[in-house]
């Protein structure tokens, strides 16, 4: 294996496959999976085959419509991870320089080593809550920029980029001639202010996203990448690199699906605003933890004041049955991550741990420090 293929492994992902399930998991970010009871499925509407041949028409369309935007501004891809990949890949050439948000969801920096693209930073401060800072964009943006990468919400702190930002940071883009890449599988999990695709912002930009996180639908991979139509169709043109057809009975289970979004939306809002309500106390029971109350997403991302979040994070595993994720995976060693997006027990129970955890955790280092 050569140097550069060793360097596109997503750490994250191998992580978060093999060794983040617990009894209490709040290493999840996804709405707690829909039953498949909940939506009007019938076996005798499916079919195994009868999908088109770039895309099957009726699920287009209605991804259109969402968006609003033409059939031809739509690609569907499964899940937002495979978006993101056709959209880098068309976007992005060997040697390019990218400029992608720091923290970030590591997978998009390993599609984009893969490529061979120079990728760039610009931070996105823990002390600033982790929001765009357009002085920070403007300082590290230059004429070689041909992308820059950011996710709304951002992964991991779920912190919300408001429209004015985006404009502005797309103005910054195209100043360059750079595109702007919206990541934008957790936006649909804002319910107390209106909220807009970046799309809207421009020609320049693309996003990507998918039913996964907001809405509980995992299972059925239903993503897209919203694009300008030339665009589009060299995405397509990657697209049959990974397949010459799609999973028909997932494509109409998504159909069903759109047509019935605004329960999903409803089955989501309750969960989270229950299980926020849940993490808000706990984080005002908790000056060890500094973060700010959750108000957008589905997760939050606290710093430990004392000791080293990862060995707090191993005990939390280890004596507590209970799984976050370790802020490194985010380039953010003093964070972790904490999912308020599963079962409410579930959460209930993992953050009664977090604090008898800290409780111990403080203990044992003030021990620790005492001996020394
Ligand atoms: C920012 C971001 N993009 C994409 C994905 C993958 O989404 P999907 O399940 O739709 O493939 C994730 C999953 O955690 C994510 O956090």
């Amino acid at each position: 294996m050569s140097d550069s293929h060793a360097e596109a492994v997503s750490r994250y992902l191998e992580w978060a496959k093999l060794h983040s399930p617990a009894r209490y998991n709040l290493a999840v970010s996804g709405v707690l999976d829909c039953p498949l009871a909940e939506l009007p499925v019938r076996i005798e509407d499916l079919e195994l085959a009868g999908t088109g041949p770039y895309g099957y028409a009726p699920l287009l369309e209605r991804l259109a419509s969402k968006s609003g935007v033409p059939v031809e501004n739509v690609v569907h891809t499964l899940g937002t991870s495979m978006a993101n990949y056709i959209a880098l890949t068309a976007l992005v050439h060997r040697g390019d320089e990218v400029l992608v948000e720091q923290p970030t969801y590591d997978p998009l920096l390993a599609i984009l080593h893969h490529i061979g693209a120079t990728v760039r930073r610009f931070e996105r401060r823990s002390d600033k809550g982790f929001n765009v800072g357009l002085g920070e964009l403007e300082r590290r943006i230059t004429p070689q920029t041909r992308l820059v990468v950011l996710c709304n919400l951002h992964n991991p702190s779920s912190a919300f980029t408001d429209e004015e930002t985006l404009r502005h940071a797309g103005e910054m883009a195209a100043k360059v001639g750079a595109r702007i890449l919206v990541d934008e599988v957790y936006l649909e999990a804002v319910f107390d202010q209106p909220w807009r695709s970046a799309f809207h912002l421009g020609p320049h930009f693309v996003v990507t996203s998918s039913l996964t996180k907001a809405y509980g639908l995992s299972g059925i991979r239903c993503g897209w990448v919203i694009a300008e139509p030339q665009l589009v169709r060299r995405m397509w043109q990657i697209v049959d690199f990974t397949y010459g057809s799609n999973v028909h009975p997932a494509e109409q289970i998504a159909v069903i699906a759109l047509n019935h979004l605004d329960h999903l939306r409803r089955r989501a809002q309750r969960l989270l605003g229950t299980n926020r309500a849940l993490v808000n106390q706990f984080l005002a029971d908790q000056p060890g933890l500094d973060c700010p109350p959750s108000r957008f997403g589905t997760t939050i991302f606290p710093r430990l004041r004392m000791g080293r979040a990862i060995e707090f994070v191993e005990l939390l595993r280890e004596q507590f049955d209970t799984s976050v994720v370790p802020g490194e995976f985010f380039e953010q060693p003093q964070h972790f991550r904490v999912g308020l997006s599963g079962a409410t027990d579930t959460v209930r129970g993992g953050l009664e741990r977090i604090s008898a955890a800290l409780e111990r955790f403080k203990q044992i280092s003030g021990a620790s420090s005492l001996a020394r």
